[in-house]
This record gives C-alpha cells, sequence and structure tokens, in this order.
C-alpha cells in the first residue's frame, strides 16, 4: 500500500534539486504534489516529468517571499483538495561571502528566502491545517545552520534560525495534532552545489566519513519517512543527512 495515498504536499523550490526529489518521490508513494518555484517554464517541465510516469502533480509559479502569492495559491489549493497535508519548506538560496565584504542586499536576500519564506508558507498553511487538526510541515535546514561556515554567515544564520523556528512551531502546533520538523542535509549533488571548484569538493568529501557526496534522493528518502504515519510521535527534531560530516 502506497505511505501517502490521497495526502496533499506542498513543496516549495520544487522545481529542481532536492524539492524536485521531494516532490517526486512523495507522488510516487501515492500524494498529489503541488510544486511551488519560480519560473512558470521549470514548474510546468517537472510537472510533466511526474505526469509522465503516471503519478499526480500539479504546479504554480510563485516566490514564497510574495505573501499575497502565496495566501492565494494555498487558497486555490486547499478549496480543490479540502486539504493540505503536507508541507515541504525547501526553496532556498546562498549568496556567499565574507562577514567584511557582504552587501546588505546578500544579507537580506538570503534571509528573506530561506527563513522569512519559511515563516510565510507555515503561517499561511497552518490555519488549514489547524482546521483539520492535522497536518506535517517539513523544513530544509542545513549542516550550516549547525555548524556555522566561513563565508556563509547569512546563509548559516537563515539555517540555523529555521531550526529554532522548527522547534518553536512544532510547540505551537503539537496540540493541534501538527507535527513540524527539520532535514539538515550535508554537501549534496544538486545546481546548488555544482559551481564549486574540485578543490573544495576534494576537501568537503575528505571530511565526510562516507567518503562521498550525498544525493538528492537520499534526503527524499528521509522526508518520505518524516512526512508518513511512521514518523507520528516525532516533532521539533533536526534529523542530519551528511554521511556523518558532524556527530
Ligand atoms: N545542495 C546542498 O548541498 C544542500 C545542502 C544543505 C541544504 N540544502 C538546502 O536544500 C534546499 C534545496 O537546495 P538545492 O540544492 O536543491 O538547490 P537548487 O538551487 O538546486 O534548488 C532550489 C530551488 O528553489 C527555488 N527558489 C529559489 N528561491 C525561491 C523563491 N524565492 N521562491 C520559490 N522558489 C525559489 C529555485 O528556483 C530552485 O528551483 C535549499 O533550502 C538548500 O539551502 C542544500
Amino acid at each position: 500500500m502506497n505511505k501517502l495515498n490521497d495526502k496533499v504536499a506542498i513543496i516549495t523550490g520544487s522545481a529542481r534539486g532536492i524539492g524536485f526529489s521531494i516532490a517526486e518521490k512523495l507522488a510516487t508513494n501515492g500524494a498529489t504534489s503541488v510544486i511551488i518555484d519560480l519560473d512558470q517554464q521549470a514548474v510546468d517541465l517537472a510537472v510533466q516529468k511526474i505526469d509522465d510516469q503516471g503519478f499526480r502533480a500539479i504546479g504554480f509559479a510563485a516566490n514564497v517571499t510574495d505573501q499575497e502569492q502565496i495566501t492565494s495559491i494555498f487558497k486555490e489549493i486547499y478549496e480543490e483538495f479540502d486539504a493540505v497535508d503536507i508541507l515541504i519548506n525547501n526553496a532556498g538560496i546562498t549568496k556567499d561571502g565574507l562577514i567584511m565584504k557582504m552587501k546588505e542586499d546578500d544579507w537580506d536576500s538570503v534571509i528573506n528566502v530561506n527563513l522569512k519564506g519559511t515563516f510565510i508558507c507555515t503561517q499561511k498553511i497552518c490555519r488549514f491545517m489547524m482546521k483539520k487538526r492535522s497536518g506535517v510541515i517539513l523544513n530544509i535546514a542545513s549542516v550550516i545552520g549547525l555548524m556555522g561556515n566561513a563565508g556563509q554567515a547569512n546563509y548559516a544564520a537563515s539555517k540555523g534560525g529555521i531550526i529554532a523556528f522548527t522547534k518553536s512551531s512544532a510547540k505551537e502546533f503539537a496540540s493541534r495534532n501538527i507535527r513540524v520538523n527539520a532535514i539538515a542535509p550535508g554537501f549534496i549533488q544538486t545546481e546548488m552545489t555544482e559551481n564549486l571548484s574540485q578543490e573544495v569538493v576534494d576537501n568537503y568529501t575528505a571530511a565526510i566519513p562516507l567518503s562521498r557526496m550525498g544525493s538528492a534522493d537520499d534526503v527524499a528518502n528521509l522526508c518520505l519517512f518524516l512526512v508518513s504515519d511512521d514518523a507520528s510521535y516525532i516533532t521539533g527534531q533536526t534529523i542530519q543527512v551528511d554521511g556523518g560530516l558532524i556527530m
């Protein structure tokens, strides 16, 4: 039996990378995956890829920092399906630089997309989940939010913030049967990491006990478990998928 039969799952930033793998994984396990990403063409392509495999997906072009857009899309989804069971806050960006030289814009945009976007989507979905007294929210953080990284102060602050936000929302929503957890991926092969120099990749892999970068599917596998009823007694946690990078 499919773990997620008849569930509706919204995944932000899911036209590619980790988000797309999550959308694909949830759809192949019975859910209707709702793809949200910036570019309409990329969204359509992602929906098509899932559809071509015989699974269910729909898509919307939207920016997670746009409260009006997110409010109206979530309302439309709720009205169509009479439920929104799962929200995965995955959309994220990096704008790396040393603190001494970091532009205010690079600080603001990373905090806005990664942290404020997570807040906006959570706030806009929680009233529907509360109405149903059921729901699961999963936030994609990062090991950088746990350990920090030179040159990524904005990103580390946004991901550390997501981990704290996860705990607070888990406490606020538990009485309504809404679970909130976070995943902290390590070094995962996606477009976000593909432009790193071979030297940086070699240094990272040397520090990873399992001696390899992770795949988007490694993250999606944990995601499937955490959003399913198999994880019904787990909330407020941040779980690493990092090949043992930090322990
Ligand atoms: N790749 C890694 O090594 C790694 C490690 C730890 C955490 N993460 C986190 O995982 C998540 C996904 O990363 P990825 O590697 O797949 O990145 P990616 O760059 O390949 O994909 C991110 C997606 O988010 C979308 N997006 C960006 N800003 C958005 C916005 N404002 N509104 C809606 N969509 C937006 C992008 O268009 C893109 O499709 C991010 O939150 C990232 O921080 C990635």
